[in-house]
């Protein structure tokens, strides 16, 4: 996918989605940044306008599949068209398996993994209609091969996540759009809490021995969206300083 196109980023208020809308749009393309909170995204979009980009907010929920589809058809009647989905957003909601209710499980599903089928759905079904090529590309997680303690519910999510970035591929290709997914490992976001100890314990659990900033996250989603990606087709990439080697 070339420059001057239309992606929209999840979770675009913070983090990774934030460092990714910027690098996308330094490379020329229109970003509409969609997130819960909505004064973090407009944050992120004044930062662009400012660099002399183009972005748009809007406010979405990515478990509410009606949310998803205005956020795509808003993406559309904004700028014209749609290239891109990078879907993003997401939540941990840690504890034991013994302690994992319903609602606990199915939160982080909802947000994690419908999310994600939501945006492919949506997303593609509006690049075909438009007969608009492009990309989508996935936030999973190493946690999407790897078990972990607490994280049955989130260990499932990305499971998926890794799974749907394979069969989405495998079925839009033939529309001209590609399917990808990325696997961090430990990134020093705010998802990650405050607790200074634990993170240090994630620092060590990388080859470098540190946390990885959002940006080395963004800068492989930009090469993901980007022409130079376009043999890399349903595999996710993992970006985890070692963690899983
Ligand atoms: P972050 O907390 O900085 O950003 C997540 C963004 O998603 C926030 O702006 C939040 O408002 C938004 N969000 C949460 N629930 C939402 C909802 N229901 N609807 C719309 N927006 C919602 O965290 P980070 O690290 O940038 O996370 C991005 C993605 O990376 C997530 O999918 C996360 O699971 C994944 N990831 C993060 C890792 C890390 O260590 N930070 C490791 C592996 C994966």
């Amino acid at each position: 996918m070339a420059e001057n196109n239309v992606i929209i980023i999840t979770g675009g208020a913070s983090g990774i989605g934030r460092e990714a809308a910027y690098l996308l749009s330094e490379a020329g393309n229109a970003i509409v940044v969609a997130d819960f909170n909505e004064e973090g995204a407009k944050e992120t979009a004044a930062n662009i306008e400012a660099q002399g980009g183009k972005a748009a907010t809007f406010k979405v929920d990515v478990s509410k599949a009606e949310e998803v589809e205005a956020m795509v058809n808003f993406a559309v009647e904004t700028f014209g068209t749609l290239n891109g989905i990078f879907n993003n957003a997401g939540i941990g909601l840690v504890k034991p398996l013994l302690e994992m209710d319903p609602a606990s499980y199915h939160k982080v599903i909802d947000v994690d993994q419908h999310s994600v089928y939501y945006g492919i759905y949506y997303g593609a079904k509006k690049m075909v209609e438009l007969g608009a090529k492009g990309t989508i590309v996935n936030t999973a997680s190493i946690y999407g091969s790897m078990a972990a303690k607490g994280s049955f519910n989130y260990n499932a999510a990305k499971a998926a996540v890794v799974m749907m970035s394979k069969s989405g591929a495998l079925e839009l290709a033939e529309h001209g759009i590609r399917v990808v997914g990325v696997a961090p490992g430990f990134i020093d976001t705010p998802i990650l809490g405050e607790d200074e100890e634990m993170k240090k314990a994630l620092s060590a659990l990388h080859m470098h021995n540190k946390l990885i900033q959002p940006e080395k996250v963004a800068s492989v989603v930009k090469f993901l969206f980007s022409e130079e990606a376009a043999a890399i087709n349903g595999s996710t990439v993992a970006v985890d300083d070692g963690f899983l080697s």
